[in-house]
């Protein structure tokens, strides 16, 4: 047997396969079970050993060529039939758009612009501070001397620094003095930031959060300006939906001092805010003679504000980077 003549038709054969349908004709009448090389394969047996070695080899060899032709023409086919099926793609314009992602703020973020905006519609400048202060700022000028009792209440994280004593600024009340050292009343500012607190975490308290400090001194400002603009503040962020109370509280830089409460909806009595008249002592450590001052000073805790108004139940959420959360907003 010879298969010279096999090969040759093959080989004229194969040119003429046009698109792999062709392709896999061509492939069945030649390498399928009935196919002609799988024919001459299979009567090999019935040949003498020396015929059999001779054609057996060249028969294989054979087979491997053509089927490595196959693999090369059809990955070829297969890229010229999706060149084709491309430009014969026609666009359908009614088909519906892929919608396109946007970023978008943080809900931190988002309510802390809109706070920011509401008191600068009231007259009121927006000043930023460092994270981290000095023992000074923090607490001394704020009439919180070292070794008083009211240190406790602010947890704080010390920094290894020295000779001088750094921390992360437990509240923003800080700027209240670096403001004052270097601006005349009568002002109105507001210091949003974010505040350090050395405590354990649960769904009210985390390690930091944010603030808003407000401070407004002039020559006659009473609580009642103060009341007015908190109220006009709360309304303005909330709505009529909100009940606010004040109750006594002790701050060493205010006196007197209160806690602001709110309800807002169906939500228990919140604390959001610290607040009372500037203490003398304060205005006498930036150099203000305090008997011709008054003032009023606050700080808003930003989160509490953003967990009433979008309903959030842990404040670990905001912290949290998880996109399932991130998303809603
Ligand atoms: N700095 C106080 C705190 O973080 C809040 C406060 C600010 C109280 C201004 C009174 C006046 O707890």
């Amino acid at each position: 047997m010879d298969i010279g003549d096999l090969k040759k038709r093959i080989f004229i054969d194969l040119t003429k396969v046009k698109d792999l349908a062709e392709l896999e004709q061509f492939r069945i009448k030649y390498l399928g079970r009935k196919g002609e090389i799988t024919f001459v394969l299979k009567s090999l047996k019935d040949l003498s050993i020396a015929k059999r070695k001779k054609l057996g080899t060249e028969a294989n060899q054979f087979k491997k060529e053509i089927e490595s032709k196959i693999e090369n023409l059809k990955s070829q086919l297969i890229k010229q039939e999706t060149k084709t099926k491309e430009r014969e793609k026609k666009i359908d314009i009614t088909a519906p758009g892929i919608r396109i992602v946007h970023g978008h703020l943080h809900p931190l973020t988002h309510i802390m612009r809109k706070i920011e905006d509401i008191f600068q519609s009231m007259g009121f400048r927006i000043i930023e501070g460092p994270d981290i202060e000095t023992e000074y700022y923090n607490f001394d000028a704020l009439n919180i001397p070292q070794d008083h009792p009211a240190r406790d209440a602010w947890d704080t994280f010390w920094l290894k620094t020295k000779p001088q004593r750094l921390l992360l600024r437990t509240h923003t009340s800080p700027m209240q003095v670096r403001f004052m050292e270097k601006n005349n009343p009568p002002f109105r500012i507001i210091v949003p930031g974010r505040v350090f607190r050395y405590e354990s975490t649960d769904a009210s308290h985390f390690y930091n959060f944010y603030q808003l400090e407000g401070l407004m001194v002039d020559t006659h400002i009473s609580i009642a300006n103060f009341k007015a603009v908190v109220e006009e503040f709360l309304k303005k962020l909330f709505g009529e939906e909100i009940e606010t109370r004040m109750r006594p509280s002790y701050y060493p830089f205010v006196e007197p001092g209160f806690d602001i409460e709110m309800k807002y909806l169906s939500s228990d009595w919140l604390e959001i805010m610290g607040a009372g008249m500037v203490h003398p002592n304060v205005f006498k450590s930036v150099g203000y003679v305090p008997g011709n001052w008054q003032g009023f000073a606050f700080g808003i805790g930003i989160d509490r504000i953003a967990m009433l108004k979008y309903k959030i139940n842990d404040i670990r959420l905001l912290y949290s980077s998880d996109l399932h959360f991130l998303n809603q907003f």
